[in-house]
């Protein structure tokens, strides 16, 4: 499996280009930003309520990197577009988080910094990973079905819990290595 480098860009679908590298303490006002600057119905979708003014506590929490915790951000030019955070368990879980602003939704950045995200947690040693879900989030579900199709999806509370193997995602090439395996 491919560890990248945690800075690296990327050209999303459109032809634009990402840089993801990891969060630091410099980019809370970006992430302010960008929190802020999502549709009411993807805020609701990623933090399952509307968040206008996020508040410190929460801008900090996803810049926040240490033993348990990682956080990504892809930046166009210096506006964050893309976020994404993991939280690791204690039994070989890690919880993920992430979102994409609305402008930049369908290019294919959710799908990278999860898989980013995924590689670093394998590469911790991590086996589960673990999704909290909003269940009307349709993307969510898409993007999870592309990259785990074995994952289990229940609901608990009202919310979708996500449940997958870190060793089952599919990266691109996977479906090209098993043709040619075959
Ligand atoms: C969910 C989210 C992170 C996905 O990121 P993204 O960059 O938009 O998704 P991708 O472009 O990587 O698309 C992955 C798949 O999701 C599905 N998808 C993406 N946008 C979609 C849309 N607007 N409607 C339906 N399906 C969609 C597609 O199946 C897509 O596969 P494709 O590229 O082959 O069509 C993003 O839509 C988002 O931030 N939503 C709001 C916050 C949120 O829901 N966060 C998740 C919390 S668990």
């Amino acid at each position: 499996m491919l560890i990248r480098a945690s800075s690296h860009s990327i050209f999303v679908t459109n032809g634009r280009p990402v840089r993801v590298r990891r969060a630091c303490w410099e980019d809370v006002g970006k992430v302010r930003d960008f929190v802020a600057g999502m549709s009411m119905r993807s805020q609701v979708m990623r933090f399952f309520t509307a968040l206008p003014n996020p508040s410190e506590r929460t801008v900090r929490a996803m810049v926040t990197v240490d033993e348990r915790r990682d956080a990504l951000v892809a930046l166009h030019g210096r506006e964050v577009v893309g976020h994404a955070m993991s939280f690791y368990g204690p039994s070989g879980d890690v919880e993920l988080a992430v979102a994409v602003t609305d402008a930049w939704q369908g290019l294919g950045l959710g799908t990278h910094l999860v898989r980013c995200l995924v590689r670093k947690a394998a590469a911790r040693g991590a086996t589960t990973v673990v999704m909290d879900a909003h269940g009307e989030n349709r993307q969510v579900i898409a993007m999870i079905r592309k990259l785990w199709p074995e994952a289990r999806m229940r609901v608990d509370s009202g919310s979708l819990v996500i449940t997958a193997q870190v060793r089952d995602c599919r990266f691109p090439g996977d479906e090209e290595a098993e043709v040619a395996g075959s």
